[in-house]
């Protein structure tokens, strides 16, 4: 089945934030943000702002009713600056205006003072000032330290994976309207619709049921919508309490850019031990996470980077700690992977140098070491229904390894100024928030008496197809036909305290839930349908609209059945709760069984570089992936194609840049290169594994939202086997991105 939305998407009629038909009155927001990134607020003077002709007002954290805190996981976070601020872009003011325009004229006349303070821009410098966000974390297996004194290599290193900015298509925004008695309805490009109604209760001092908040969908989220979303609604919340008249919001692209958080950089060093036979017997990494001046989400992003410390790899011995360390930057955010990718990149890197320093190929190692069945995860978690061998020897064999490294031998020997390079990247992800309590989640169906079908959930449609697959659910359960069925938008009035959609889980959540409600409705349906046909409950079913009694198809339709529903009063309309069982974990001792299932894959990458002018085109990735049984095949391989550019983008070219006044340098797409139809791998080939699919995986459908990002790192390390294929005195750092620049500097490195 096509994704629903692609037939409005093709013809521009899809509704985002920014097409929505404001009321006569509406007003115009726009935020005026600090211009350092750290100092003592001395004064603001908002007088020739307030004095241009349609600016209705400026709002500053004085006009807070409730709180002045949108923290999440901690609270050390304004919505509007007070007395200090902490990073370039921080909100202060909010300039309501009868335009846009005008609110922008306005912002460029507020005068403001500030004493600056010390900037911190990098993790390494928190550290060692000690500023950080909350008290470290380490996840502890077996005895590292002891084991590397009977290793036989150990080795050692520093790896720099640097930021990411999410660049959905739709900038963050909101409309936000007054109802009567005081009610508000926000509607937000949120991938966090319970987030923004909490939040905003908490800044205007109302209770949660005064706000209603509404998601037709997202032009992309990527995570960046999953916390950042909030603050832009909560301040035309604040300004339609005060006037009482509807206030749009959308950030233009430079606002946007220069105010939100990004994927964080992360500083780690690392010590590997391995034996003889390529055995990694010990791994200590120590991470240093830059999350900016507010916590937002870091913690959990922190702890994520611990569980994929490993990645698809078992090693009996590590100690790895994670810092969340303060800076003066944008508090940076989730973004696909969520701390994933970081992890990964840092063992794949501490397993290329070793293979280097031993002078042997990175995929002995990395073969050597995949996790099997009932390997223990460094967080207790047993490794069960395991592909990890699975899919890298079917990768190897399927995708003609041998062959592809001949040719590639071949093309090096005949080329001087044009080398190859190839590598592997095995990924296993795991799925579930990390956080167990905010696993679960809610769907309300209602049959109309005409015999349609509305759907609601707490899932955020933001390109990832997830109402296309939901629909999928209900109608496949229900026997009727799709078109019977409407995905509703999502609202927190009609589903309440939903989890965001995250965590690459928002089908298997949402769609466990539509799967029950809709079972629920079917068992009353199957009740009305046997009396109506004489026949025994066991033997009716509902298909293509029909019931059929056994085999045989009857000639009662779904329609007269729910017609006779309502004769009889039956209810027509479920609610369902689904909250995924087994998981846990206890934070006292970093162990437990935090994640539903694991998904697992390998990538086969392939590169050409321009020795001349050191840039590069991905020839080919060639995945073999765990999908499970997939539901739809065509929405979930074009999740595993954007993931994976996305990857190859964060590895490659996209280059987050902050001076060290903490300035953002990349603030335009001029400036900020992410991957074109020139920079996307030539070939994509991905082939599903064939696999049972698991029992807690939405009709064993695995989740795919986010684990083919870390494909892309793959990347990283095929541009740097074709460059030592060019320069035998290269010498391999890790520091991500590995733009043209850094490649040209190595392919003549002395
Ligand atoms: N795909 C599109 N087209 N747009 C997005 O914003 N977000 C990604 C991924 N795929 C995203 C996307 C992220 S970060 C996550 S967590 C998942 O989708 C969320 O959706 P799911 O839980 O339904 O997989
Ligand atoms: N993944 C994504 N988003 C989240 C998570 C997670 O594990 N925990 C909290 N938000
Ligand atoms: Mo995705 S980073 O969990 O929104």
């Amino acid at each position: 089945m096509k994704n629903i939305d692609s037939y409005t998407h093709v013809r521009g009629e899809s509704l985002f934030v920014d097409d929505m038909i404001l009321r006569q009155d509406a007003l115009f927001g726009l935020v005026f943000d600090s211009p350092k990134a750290h100092g003592k607020i001395l004064s603001v003077d908002y007088s020739n702002a307030e004095a241009v002709e349609g600016v209705i007002k400026i709002f500053t954290y004085r006009d807070i009713v409730g709180e002045n805190q949108i923290g999440g996981i901690i609270p050390d976070e304004p919505l509007w600056a007070e007395d200090e601020v902490h990073f370039c872009g921080q909100p202060i003011a909010f300039i309501v205006a009868e335009s846009d325009a005008i609110a922008k004229k306005a912002r460029v006349l507020i005068e403001i003072e500030i004493e600056e303070l010390q900037v911190i821009t990098t993790a390494k410098e928190a550290k060692e000032k000690g500023s950080f966000i909350n008290a470290p974390r380490s996840f502890n297996l077996g005895d590292s330290q002891k084991s590397f004194a009977s290793c036989d290599y150990v080795f050692e290193g520093e790896i720099f994976s640097n930021g990411q900015e999410h660049l959905y298509l739709e900038t963050q925004g909101c409309y936000v309207e007054p109802k009567e008695n005081g009610n508000i309805k926000i509607t937000s490009s949120t991938q966090g619709p319970t987030q923004v109604q909490k939040t905003a209760a908490k800044v205007l001092g109302i209770p949660m049921h005064k706000i209603e908040v509404d998601v037709i969908r997202l032009g992309g989220g990527f995570g960046g919508k999953e916390d950042q979303a909030t603050p832009w609604a909560v301040m035309a919340a604040v300004a339609v309490q005060h006037l009482n008249r509807p206030v749009k919001f959308m950030l233009n692209r430079h606002d946007d850019l220069r105010m939100t958080g990004k994927r964080h950089p992360y500083e780690s060093t690392f010590k590997i031990g391995l034996t003889k036979d390529l055995k990694i017997k010990a791994f200590e990494v120590e991470f240093l996470q830059n999350s900016g001046a507010a916590a937002d989400l870091s913690p959990a992003i922190a702890e994520r980077t611990l569980f994929h410390a490993t990645n698809s790899y078992f090693v009996p011995n590590v100690k790895t700690t994670v810092y969340s360390c303060k800076t003066n930057l944008p508090p940076n955010t989730a973004f696909r992977g969520f701390g994933g990718p970081q992890g990964m990149f840092v063992i794949e890197s501490a397993i290329a140098k070793a293979a280097d320093e031993l002078n042997i190929d990175k995929k002995e190692i990395q073969e050597a070491n995949l996790l099997e069945e009932n390997d223990e995860f460094s967080y207790g978690q047993i490794a069960t229904e395991v592909q990890a061998k699975k899919s890298w020897f079917d990768a190897k064999e399927k995708f003609e390894l041998e062959k592809l490294e001949k040719d590639i031998v071949d093309f090096n020997t005949d080329n001087q100024l044009f080398k190859k390079g190839i590598s592997l990247m095995p990924i296993a992800f795991g799925i579930s928030f990390t956080n167990t309590p905010m696993n679960h989640a809610r769907a309300l169906i209602h049959i109309y008496q005409d015999g349609s079908v509305g759907v609601s959930t707490g899932a955020v449609e933001m390109g990832q197809s997830v109402n296309t697959k939901m629909l999928q659910i209900a109608s496949e359960v229900l026997g009727i036909s799709s078109e019977k069925v409407k995905l509703e938008s999502t609202n927190t009035t009609r589903v309440a305290n939903t989890s965001p959609s995250a965590a690459s889980s928002t089908a298997d959540l949402n769609g466990k839930a539509v799967e029950m409600a809709c079972n629920s409705l079917l068992e009353r349906l199957i009740k009305v349908a046997s009396n109506i046909t004489a026949s025994k409950d066991k033997s009716i079913t509902f298909k293509d609209d029909c019931v059929f009694t056994g085999d045989k198809k009857s000639n009662i339709t779904w329609n007269e059945v729910i017609a006779e529903a309502m004769l009889q009063r039956i209810a027509l309309t479920e609610n369902a709760h689904y909250a995924t069982p087994i998981i846990h974990f206890d934070k006292s001792k970093e162990k437990g069984h935090p994640f539903a299932y694991h998904v697992y894959g390998t990538a086969i990458t392939t590169v050409t570089v321009d020795c001349l002018r050191g840039v590069y085109e991905v020839d080919a990735v060639k995945i073999v992936h765990d999908f499970g049984k997939s539901m739809n095949i065509g929405i979930d391989i074009g999740q595993v194609e954007g993931a994976l550019a996305q990857g190859i983008g964060w590895m490659t070219l996209e280059e987050i840049a902050y001076n060290k006044d903490g300035r953002l340098l990349s603030n335009a797409l001029s400036t900020y290169k992410i991957p074109d139809v020139f920079s996307a791998a030539k070939i994509v080939e991905v082939l599903p594994l064939e696999t049972d699919g698991h029992e807690l995986a939405i009709k064993k459908s695995k989740a795919v939202g986010e684990p083919p990002l870390m494909y892309g790192i793959g990347s990283y390390f095929a541009i740097q086997n074709a460059v030592k294929a060019f320069n035998k005195n290269y010498k391999p750092t890790y520091h991500s991105p590995f733009t043209p620049e850094k490649v040209l500097m190595g392919l003549y490195e002395k």
